[in-house]
């Protein structure tokens, strides 16, 4: 079907919630920039379609030092095409809650997953998570305060901090949908399809 506006698949792997909240986020406002996007649950199926796609967002969480397996197979399947299209990585975590560690370049658990995938997004972005210890159980609690206690975060039980910058990342909604918007061919193909 012909389309007037580019389209972005927006795929978000999230445990808690946070990395949906964030994609959902990216997903409102490229609407609000003019760009179109379908948001879809990461699976062992996860597929861009090329007549329909202009670009992709991965918005993954971390979760014991990784990151859902399917990321990495999803990024080997549709690699040739993932290459030949604007792309966004977006990795959540808590560690990411200090500015420092939100550069690509030092957050360990980004920077392997790339080394590993050899996958060369166009943008990535580190982006802190939340920490909620009321809903975990007992030794998922455990073992963040054993995280929170050497990185000298909170260990209080009852804590719940949303550390997300939202402005950062509306921000970094606007800036991929111009990118997308301004990629080759992007928008001598729309109408076409
Ligand atoms: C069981 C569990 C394990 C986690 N492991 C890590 C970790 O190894 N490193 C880290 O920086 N954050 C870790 N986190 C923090 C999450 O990445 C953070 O809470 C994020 O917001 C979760 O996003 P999600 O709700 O989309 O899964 C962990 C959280 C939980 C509950």
């Amino acid at each position: 079907m012909p389309k007037d506006k580019p389209c972005v698949l927006v795929i978000h792997s999230s445990r808690f919630g946070q990395s949906t909240k964030i994609a959902q986020a990216i997903v409102d406002e490229m609407a609000a920039c003019g760009v179109d996007s379908d948001l879809q649950a990461l699976s062992v199926t996860t597929a861009p379609d090329p007549q329909r796609h202009d670009a992709v967002a991965l918005v993954i969480s971390v979760r014991y030092g990784h990151f859902d397996a399917n990321a990495a197979k999803f990024l080997a399947a549709h690699r040739a095409w993932l290459d030949a299209h604007p792309s966004l990585l977006v990795t959540v975590s808590l560690t990411a809650r200090t500015e420092a560690k939100r550069d690509p370049a030092v957050h360990s658990y980004t920077k392997k997953f790339l080394e590993e995938t050899t996958w060369v997004p166009t943008h990535t972005e580190v982006v802190a998570g939340m920490l909620d210890y009321p809903s975990y159980k007992i030794w998922d609690r455990l073992a963040i305060q054993l995280i929170m206690t050497m990185t000298k975060g909170p260990t209080d039980p009852k804590t719940v901090i949303e550390y997300t910058d939202w402005d950062r990342v509306k921000e970094l909604a606007d800036e991929f949908a111009k990118l997308v918007k301004d990629a080759p061919g992007v928008s001598e193909n729309l109408n076409r399809r």
